[in-house]
């Protein structure tokens, strides 16, 4: 693959439809970029695609909901891998507002989009969709600071944003189905890459962290650049877990930094 590719609409999880493409990154492999609909009383959109697969990005919108039966479309992040087609899909679904935080409303003002169609989140607001909650949630890591996830009340499906990405050797339907060596490698790449505060994280709160996630016990994760992960929750934390502990996560160069301010600065 040698261009982003489309690769259209899919069902992931109860009342959950996936918009998924492949983005190459040379030398590391295939980013999944993932945007979903969730077909309830009051449909939501999660993030609009790429910029580049515009049309073929539009049809399987199409294909999985009327869109302008839209009433919520969520914005996770302003990354530009989530945003792409914002202002298309603001436009056919008139009725739908759109969920972001403060810094999110500020990054949508100096694109200079329409934001009085913004629903701004309040801290500890819960969205209501007619037939379930959802409750927005910080991913465990992410690499924008507006971001936001959320867990859907009634199919119990985790949304994380940017978390969890692995880039792949080849598509998968889903991520189960990912060798266990791969996943661990695209996952401690894509954390090094997109998300490099990691490698200098507090251990002992992550650990606190993907505990907690544990115990949510969702019945899917889906990340914007992972195949959905059903029914593995335990696993994908255990990987992500392996991940932080492997030294591959590129933390600030403190010797050289230590180096540069003067011999006495590393004794320090
Ligand atoms: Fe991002
Ligand atoms: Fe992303």
């Amino acid at each position: 693959m040698e261009a982003p590719t489309l690769f259209g609409a899919h069902t992931v999880a109860p009342d959950t439809t996936s918009l998924s493409a492949y983005c190459p990154l040379p030398g590391v492999g295939l980013l999944p970029v993932n945007a979903f609909v969730i077909h309830a009383a009051e449909p939501i959109l999660v993030d609009t695609g790429l910029m580049a697969l515009r049309e073929p990005f539009l049809a399987a919108l199409h294909s999985a909901i009327d869109p302008a039966a839209i009433r919520w479309i969520w914005i996770s992040h302003m990354d530009a891998d989530h945003i792409g087609n914002i202002e298309e899909v603001m436009a056919l679904a008139p009725q739908a507002k759109v969920v972001t935080t403060f810094l999110g409303l500020g990054k949508m003002m100096l694109r200079g989009l329409d934001i009085w169609r913004v629903h701004l989140l309040e801290p500890g607001e819960v969205i209501d969709a007619g037939d379930r909650r959802l409750v927005p949630l910080k991913p465990v890591c992410y690499d924008a600071p507006e971001t936001m996830g959320f867990f859907d009340t009634r199919t119990r499906v985790l949304f994380a944003a940017d978390a969890f990405g692995t880039p792949l050797q080849a598509p998968q339907q889903v991520a189960a189905a990912i060798p266990e060596a791969e996943l661990f490698d695209g996952m401690a790449t894509w954390a090094s890459l997109d998300m490099p505060a990691l490698g200098m994280c507090d251990r002992a709160a992550m650990s606190r962290l993907l505990a907690a996630v544990d115990r949510l016990d969702p019945s899917a994760i889906v990340s914007a650049h992972l195949p959905v992960a059903r029914d593995m929750t335990g696993r994908l934390l255990r990987v992500f877990d392996r991940v932080l502990d492997s030294g591959r996560i590129a933390a600030p160069d403190y010797e050289t930094l230590a180096g540069l301010a003067g011999p006495c600065a590393l004794a320090a």
